[in-house]
């Protein structure tokens, strides 16, 4: 199958399985747990997306590898693998708040190759394939051009772990008077998307996992972004940078001064 063959098959899963998601919460949840703590929380809807991509790759694609967050590990033979987030954002679909997505991402040995990341409340679905650029409902996107960091509007995120909170807040603290402003929206990969197409200058996060960025990432490269970790290497779920190219530097610079222990601390 081509990349253009996979990205029209992870799109349709992503808008089959956003479709099921939406529905279902209009029609109320049922059941919501939780997962690392007390704040992660899990829905019937976010196991009901991940089954039903999986079971349509499983038949339409036998040989792929597989991950998921909610628990799908399949190892395969084609070189081919789909790492997936069923709902990037599950406390805002919990919440009935809009930003949340369904992420999909396809890799071959040569890393990311194919990106969609949709989401349903708002009709917008983000895609990128390697190499040909990302598009915001089939219109090409491309990120700010924004060049000084304190006119730059920063998004991050924040761990479920309450004691990595307390740090990350303090951190965001000690930024937040250098840059033009803070948000923060709660879905790593509409984060990603955002900063794609220009909505956000800058956006950085921590303790993520491979589904949180498996299609957020590429589809921000595509769109001229420069990503990294907080240190100058390579981009890592663990420490994710993504910026417009021109402000990358001073916000990495930032972020490791305002992660430096004080006298506080
Ligand atoms: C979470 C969201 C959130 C980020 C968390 C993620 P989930 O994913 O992307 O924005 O701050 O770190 O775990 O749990 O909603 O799929
Ligand atoms: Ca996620
Ligand atoms: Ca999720």
């Amino acid at each position: 199958m081509t990349p253009h063959g996979l990205l029209e098959l992870a799109t349709t899963l992503a808008h089959d399985a956003g479709t099921l998601a939406f529905e279902g919460r209009k029609a109320g949840l049922n059941d919501v747990g939780t997962k690392s703590t007390t704040t992660d929380m899990v829905t019937e809807y976010d196991r009901a997306s991940e089954r039903l991509i999986v079971d349509r790759l499983r038949t339409l694609r036998p040989n792929d590898a597989i991950i998921g967050e909610e628990g799908a590990s399949v190892s395969g033979s084609s070189g081919i693998e789909w790492c997936i987030d069923p709902i990037d954002g599950t406390t805002n679909f919990t919440y009935a708040l809009p930003n949340w997505a369904v992420s999909i991402g396809v890799a071959d040995s040569e890393g990311p190759l194919v990106g969609v990341v949709h989401i349903p409340p708002l009709g917008e679905t983000f895609t990128a394939i390697r190499g040909e650029g990302a598009r915001l409902n089939d219109y090409p996107i491309s990120c700010s051009t924004t060049s000084e960091i304190s006119q730059a509007l920063v998004c991050t995120g924040f761990s479920y772990a309450a004691h990595q909170r307390t740090i990350q807040s303090a951190r965001v603290a000690r930024m937040i008077h250098e840059v033009r402003d803070i948000r923060r929206f709660g879905a790593a990969s509409i984060d990603m998307c955002y900063v794609a197409c220009g909505r956000l200058d800058a956006y950085f996060e921590e303790n993520l996992h491979p589904w949180d960025i498996a299609a957020g990432a590429l589809i921000a490269r595509e769109a001229g972004c420069r990503l990294g970790d907080f240190h100058g290497g390579p981009l890592h779920p663990a420490e994710s940078l993504v910026t417009t190219p021109l402000v990358f530097d001073a916000l990495s610079a930032m972020i490791q001064r305002a992660s430096a222990p004080t006298d506080n601390n």
